[in-house]
């Protein structure tokens, strides 16, 4: 199962190239990306030191969480709603982060997919019971680049990159069977070639306005700081639990 997560290592202003880093247990793939695409004005956004550190704190508790050994390390509760503001909420894994936000794949056809294109903010809850840990991140929610896209989609199984053109993700199915087939129809229509990414199938970055971070203590006297983003850049405060 390939789990990568973009590291970061300290305060770095944009530059004319960004490493984007995915780590998994196949091994790290490397993309530096230029200024000329939009991840760079993307980074604009959030580039601040206090930002930053949210982003740090986050790394640390991803790297708790993966001394856990758990199946998926990188599972992460996604909520979005629609344009009339109903909530819905699915597990996601989280491929990538930095301070330009949060990254995840998915279908855009999927019910979360259409909440998104009707309504672009979503919020994401990583919570861990062994780590007494969670964290909550909330921002706008823009398409990632083509080349990031396509990037983590050559990472994929084969067996995956199938699975995502013959299923249409959120759609009634009525029988296991219809897919399967599907399955089959697809298999044989790649077969002996690579097999492209769909042209619904991409990532999403949760741009963070705000992030926060929660640790349990005993008799519910827990601890929480969040980091909001203001018009003249972020802050950092205490909250009572
Ligand atoms: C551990 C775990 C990881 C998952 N990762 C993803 C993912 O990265 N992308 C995705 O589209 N669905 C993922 N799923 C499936 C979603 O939870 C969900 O069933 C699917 O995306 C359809 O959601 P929707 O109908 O709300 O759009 C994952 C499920 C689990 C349990």
């Amino acid at each position: 199962m390939f789990a990568p997560y973009l590291r970061v290592g300290g305060f770095c202003p944009v530059s004319t190239r960004i490493p984007l880093v995915f780590h998994g247990k196949r091994g790290a793939c490397c993309l530096w990306l230029r200024n000329e695409s939009n991840s760079v004005t993307e980074a604009l956004v959030n580039n601040d030191p206090v930002c930053f550190q949210a982003i740090q704190r986050f790394s640390e508790l991803l790297d708790r969480a993966k001394s856990l050994h758990e199946r998926e390390p990188m599972a992460i509760s996604l909520a979005t709603a629609d344009a009339a503001g109903r909530p819905s909420v699915r597990t996601v894994l989280l491929r990538a982060f930095d301070e330009r936000g949060f990254v995840f794949f998915t279908n855009e056809e999927s019910r979360k997919g259409r909440q998104i294109a009707a309504n672009p903010r979503a919020a994401l809850c990583f919570y861990r019971d062994a780590l007494q840990e969670q964290a909550h991140i909330e921002g706008d929610v823009v398409g990632v680049s083509e080349v990031e896209s396509d990037t983590y989609w050559g990472s994929r199984p084969r067996e995956s990159q199938v699975g995502a053109w013959a299923s249409m993700q959120s759609r009634p199915l009525d029988s296991r069977t219809t897919f399967e087939t599907r399955l089959a129809e697809f298999e044989q229509r790649f077969a002996g070639q690579p097999v492209p990414r769909p042209p619904y199938w991409h990532g999403f970055r949760i741009v963070p306005d705000r992030i926060e971070f929660w640790k349990g203590k005993p008799f519910r006297l827990h601890e929480r700081e969040v980091f909001e983003r203001a018009a003249d850049g972020w802050t950092v405060r205490l909250l009572y639990p």
